[in-house]
């Protein structure tokens, strides 16, 4: 099969995982007898450096081109001084927009290996295994109005869904839940918010399409206690934009690092970005001490959805197991080490696929 992927390093730490990753799909493509095509293009800070747009129409182009496209990370401190519609993060949601890529999905799960890692008691952390299914193309990210007012003293942002968009990713977050433990937890904070309790109301109408799926809801101060202190009870969750934002990364650090967090943002044909969960990092940015399974795993995800290549997929994500299990560690997921860099962890799960006799 011929694979054509747009990569997109972005910035931070982004180029730095992003070149293992694709080392890791040049080696499964290898050993499949896949034609790997990869062709890169500028996004966030980079871009906005060379063509002063975070977003270049090529980019985009581009992105709309290819097979799928494999994100690094977008992100710089320099880009605090530019006009919001410049800022690097706007390149990331301008395309997630225009490829309509409105499900994000961000599986979280605690590999026996690692659970030293989490800081989380053995006992609670134990069998974590969720997915959360964010909303990415509404909600306050994307509402209308938004800004700062003239004598600069207020600032506004507007959170806001259609009941469509609600139905849309409430039927993913189901679909998902089908193949898993048939539960979802519903995230809002319907006690405050009229845009949380339209998505309530929609999300129990949609539930009746899905009589053997356990529905439940629960408002969003509350989930974010349960997931530190019982995170095994959730199988899908399923919320909004910036609920989904703040919650995946705490879902991360219960896994052990966000540095393991793969995601996937598909639009209405399944296709779109496979980007790690982590942002750019700048305070590690060259430093080759970044954590590339995130970056990895987002790989396996795209060859997974865009291809149906389950064979393949399974095989990058046992590869990241074997290494760590044969104890290779980035700094994030041991404080007291030893530990390796990014190179090493990432060319080991490599050299794990080359292996491999089929
Ligand atoms: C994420 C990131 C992005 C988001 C930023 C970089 C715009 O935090 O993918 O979780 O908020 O969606
Ligand atoms: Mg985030």
């Amino acid at each position: 099969m011929k694979w054509t992927i747009a990569v997109l390093p972005g910035d931070g730490v982004g180029p730095e995982v992003t070149k293992l990753a694709v080392d890791v799909l040049d080696s499964t493509a290898k050993i499949f007898n896949h034609e790997l095509n990869t062709d890169y293009y500028d996004i966030g800070w980079s871009a906005y450096k060379n063509h002063g747009n975070p977003l270049p129409q090529e980019t985009l182009e581009g992105c709309k081109s290819a097979d799928a496209v494999l994100l690094g990370a977008v992100g710089d401190p320099r880009g605090d001084e530019l006009p919001p519609e410049l800022r690097p993060e706007r390149g990331l949601l301008a395309l997630r927009k225009k490829l309509g890529c409105f499900a994000n999905i961000r599986p979280s799960r605690l590999l026996p290996c690692l659970a030293k890692a989490s800081p989380l008691t053995l006992e609670t952390v134990e069998n974590t295994d969720l997915v959360i299914v964010r909303e990415l193309a509404g909600g306050i990210y994307y509402g209308e109005p938004t800004g700062i007012t003239e004598s600069g003293d207020t600032a506004f942002d507007t959170m806001k869904y259609h009941r469509d968009e609600i139905v849309r990713i409430t039927r993913v977050a189901f679909d998902i839940a089908m193949n898993r433990k048939k539960k979802v937890v519903s995230v809002d904070k319907a006690n405050v918010l009229s845009s949380s309790r339209l998505w309530r109301n929609t999300v129990n109408e949609i539930a009746l399409e899905y009589p053997e799926i356990e529905c439940s809801h629960m408002f969003v101060d509350r989930a974010a206690m349960e997931l530190v202190m019982n995170p095994q009870g959730f199988d899908v969750l399923l919320t909004s934009n910036l609920f989904g934002d703040i919650l995946s990364d705490e879902a991360a650090a219960v896994v052990g690092s966000i540095g393991l967090l793969a995601s996937a943002s598909l639009n209405e044909d399944g296709g779109g970005i496979f980007e790690p969960v982590h942002g750019s990092a700048p305070d590690i940015a060259g430093s080759g001490s970044a954590n590339p399974l995130a970056a990895i795993l987002s790989a396996a995800m795209l060859v997974r959805q865009t291809y149906s290549l389950e064979t393949e997929a399974s095989l990058i994500e046992d590869s990241v197991e074997a290494v760590l299990e044969a104890g290779l560690r980035t700094p994030d997921l041991d404080r007291r080490g030893p530990t390796v860099g990014t190179e090493t962890i990432g060319s080991a799960v490599s050299h794990h696929i080359l292996q491999q006799t089929l």
